[in-house]
């Protein structure tokens, strides 16, 4: 795919916590870009698993439950940001998806092949949507391995925990970022050509401001 003739995609990859989401954002609002959150994605199968009571260490269950779900791509204005999420029979649990019980089901999903296949063609069907900033694990790596424009965050483990904890939200992030590292299938790495920020200790605005900076660099020397 050229994406000079299509919609630019901006992939923001990295560990839990790492602010993935919060800049993703900010950067969305400042280019005037879709926001897809594609972490909302895997944990909206997960819930699905757990209301149909589906055993999610059962990868074959898991496969057979991503085949038979009617979810949807839909695209909504939040805080004055399009914003892309899947809506399961015309419902986005919003709520439901942050849940502890949710948050342990999700790396498990998404470990499986099946998942991963209908996950990257979903994904890629969001450009219809246009410009898109879509943050992740595999963005970069697996999902849109041709954009110019990848990045990928990280910060000390101590700070992601305490951001976690801040939100109220208390869980092993050591144990899911090694999870997510070690699947066989689209593992969080760092992409090839992905610019590297270790934002330990920067604001938001610090950690968007630099990614900003560096896309607007890359589409001058385009031109
Ligand atoms: O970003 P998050 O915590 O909402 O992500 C939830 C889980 O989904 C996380 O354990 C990793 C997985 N995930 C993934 O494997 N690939 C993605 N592109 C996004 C999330």
């Amino acid at each position: 795919m050229n994406l000079k003739k299509h919609p630019m995609v901006i992939a923001i990859d990295g560990t839990s916590a790492s602010g993935k989401s919060t800049n993703a954002k900010l950067v969305a609002k400042a280019l005037g870009y879709v926001y897809v959150d594609t972490g909302a994605m895997y944990r909206t199968l997960a819930w699905y698993c757990l209301q149909k009571h589906v055993d999610v260490r059962e990868e074959k269950a898991v496969a057979a439950a991503c085949r038979q779900w009617k979810a949807k791509l839909d695209c909504h204005v939040k805080d004055d940001l399009p914003s892309i999420r899947l809506l399961v029979e015309g419902y986005f649990p919003e709520k439901e998806i942050r849940t502890p019980e949710t948050a342990a089901a999700v790396a498990l999903v998404a470990a499986v092949p099946k998942v991963r296949d209908w996950m990257k063609k979903t994904q890629r069907d969001c450009i219809q949507f246009g410009n898109l900033v879509m943050e992740g694990r595999d963005i970069g790596t697996n999902v849109f391995p041709e954009t110019d424009y990848k990045f990928y965050l990280d910060a000390s483990l101590a700070e992601r925990s305490a951001r976690r904890a801040a939100d109220g939200v208390h869980e092993n992030l050591a144990a899911r970022d090694q999870r997510d590292s070690q699947r066989a299938v689209a593992p969080l790495m760092i992409a090839l050509g992905a610019v590297v920020v270790n934002n330990s200790g920067q604001t938001p605005n610090q950690t968007s401001g630099l990614i900003i900076a560096e896309i607007k660099k890359r589409l001058g020397e385009k031109r």
